[in-house]
């Protein structure tokens, strides 16, 4: 496709207001489009390649109409998703300029087959995401990934996998479509069965929490407060479902990358090298906000560590896959139950970091962080009114009520220790590293909200 510097230098002032252009601040240096796929006058599918002053290349999946002067990306509009997703199912594969297709991949294993017709209804998800998603008919929702990556991605391996167990909070799989030139394939979007839903569980603790705080000043009455209640079943729900998550990923037969492996002493190597390469980024900005000297005690903290993590390997503990990406916001609230989603793992690591297998109790520490920063987002809106003692004890009372039912769920498993002290401890490893991980985030975007994980860093150090 022929496409003007004006033109494509329109283009990318466009991509740069959009949430999912992940670079931001970086400097570009040049711009290429490497393919495109003409469907109709009005529509083509652009793979534009930006390349960085920092010699990163990205590559970012569009569509414009070359009929208007202005180019704008048109991937989320009704035209583009009407032509785009017909076109697909009725042929199955579109050959690209360069040569390259783009198939639709049915999942053979799920019971719904996925059809648009010309009466079907989009909705597109305003939500501010890392990708482009659109609900058809409240039956289908398709995920649209915006920035590719080259391999096979966790989004639809974990997805199709854990389909075979029929589990009530997995969506099913119907269908991917991949990017594929030469030996090489991208995948650009997930289809899944749509589920009914009241929203995420960040909303939803949010809220719990909230008529909490609105109802007591003390957490006293335990046991006859219902709106702590709510909020404990809330905790205890959540830690049930991430264990049967767990043990169905240990499951996955006879798909490679799947099977739990023993930690050895190379696992142990990376584990420590992902904490101290958090730790290091953290360390400046802790330097500013520090009260106290906890330099001295990380680094006994640091000893104690080596001795759990030595017993991975000593006791034959197993590494799994995980979900990688967990928090509040990846968990939909039905009317019932909870409904797991988003397994694509960290967006800013490499497909083979976040296929890596691990402790799941790094999932398990993601949870636990997004429960603090819930109640303590709720502070920061009314900020005078809620006693700092009482979200504390709220916090620490949910972080106990997830680990001990999480751990209940899990009892016996070989991925994790027979002694729940030693679990404890690892669990607290990675909620440490998290916390450094959010130091470095906060201090970059939201200076505002740096005390949430350095308090907890403090915290999870004194204790
Ligand atoms: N299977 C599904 N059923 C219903 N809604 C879904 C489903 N999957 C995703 N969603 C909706 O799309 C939103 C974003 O999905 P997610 O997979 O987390 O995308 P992202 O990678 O952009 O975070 C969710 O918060 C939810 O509202
Ligand atoms: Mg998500």
């Amino acid at each position: 496709m022929e496409i003007s510097p004006q033109e494509l230098n329109n283009l990318i002032n466009n991509l740069r207001s959009k949430r999912w252009f992940q670079s931001k601040s970086k400097e570009i240096i040049s711009t290429k489009i490497i393919d495109s796929l003409e469907l109709s006058k009005e529509l083509t599918i652009i793979f534009l390649e930006i390349e960085f002053t920092d010699e990163s290349k990205e590559i970012y999946f569009l569509a414009v109409d070359p009929s208007q002067y202005n180019f704008q990306d048109c991937v989320q509009d009704n035209q583009f998703i009407f032509h785009w997703l017909t076109q697909l199912s009725d042929e199955n594969e579109i050959q690209t300029e360069n040569k390259a297709k783009i198939s639709f991949l049915e999942n053979k294993s799920s019971l719904e087959e996925f059809k648009i017709t010309n009466n079907s209804q989009f909705h597109f998800l305003n939500v501010e995401q890392s990708n482009s998603s659109i609900i058809i008919d409240k039956k289908y929702i398709i995920k649209i990934l915006r920035k590719l990556t080259e391999g096979r991605n966790p989004e639809t391996e974990i997805l199709s996998n854990l389909n075979q167990f029929n589990l009530n909070f997995i969506p099913q799989l119907l269908g991917q479509i991949e990017y594929r030139i030469g030996n090489k394939s991208f995948l650009l979007a997930s289809i899944q069965e749509y589920i009914e839903n009241q929203g995420d569980c960040w909303e939803y603790a949010v809220n719990l929490i909230e008529n909490y705080f609105q109802s007591s000043s003390e957490l006293k009455d335990f046991d006859n407060d219902e709106t702590l209640q709510s909020v404990i079943q809330l905790a205890r729900g959540l830690a049930q479902v991430t264990a049967q998550m767990h043990i169905a990923l240990s499951k996955v037969e006879n798909a490679s990358g799947f099977a739990p492996e023993n930690f050895v002493d190379e696992d142990l190597q990376l584990i420590h090298q992902e904490f101290d390469s958090e730790m290091r980024k953290a360390l400046p900005h802790l330097a500013v906000q520090n009260p106290r000297n906890i330099f001295t005690e990380l680094d006994e903290l640091k000893n104690s560590f080596n001795t759990i993590l030595r017993e991975l390997v000593n006791k034959n503990v197993q590494k799994v896959r995980i979900h990688g990406d967990y928090h509040l916001g990846q968990v939909l609230k039905t009317k019932s139950n909870f409904i797991v989603i988003d397994f694509e793992g960290e967006p800013l690591k490499t497909l083979e970091q976040r296929r890596c297998k691990s402790s799941p109790f790094k999932d398990v520490a993601g949870m636990l962080r997004s429960f603090d920063y819930a109640i303590l987002s709720i502070n920061k809106k009314e900020q005078s009114r809620i006693n700092k003692g009482l979200s504390n004890e709220l916090y620490e009372l949910l972080r106990n009520e997830f680990i001990s039912a999480y751990l209940l769920g899990v009892k016996n498993k070989n991925f994790v220790f027979q002694e729940n002290a030693l679990n404890i401890q690892l669990i607290k490893f990675y909620e440490i590293q998290k916390a450094f991980y959010e130091i470095v985030y906060e201090a970059n975007n939201r200076p505002s909200w740096l005390d949430i994980p350095v308090q907890v860093l403090e915290r999870l150090i004194s204790e």
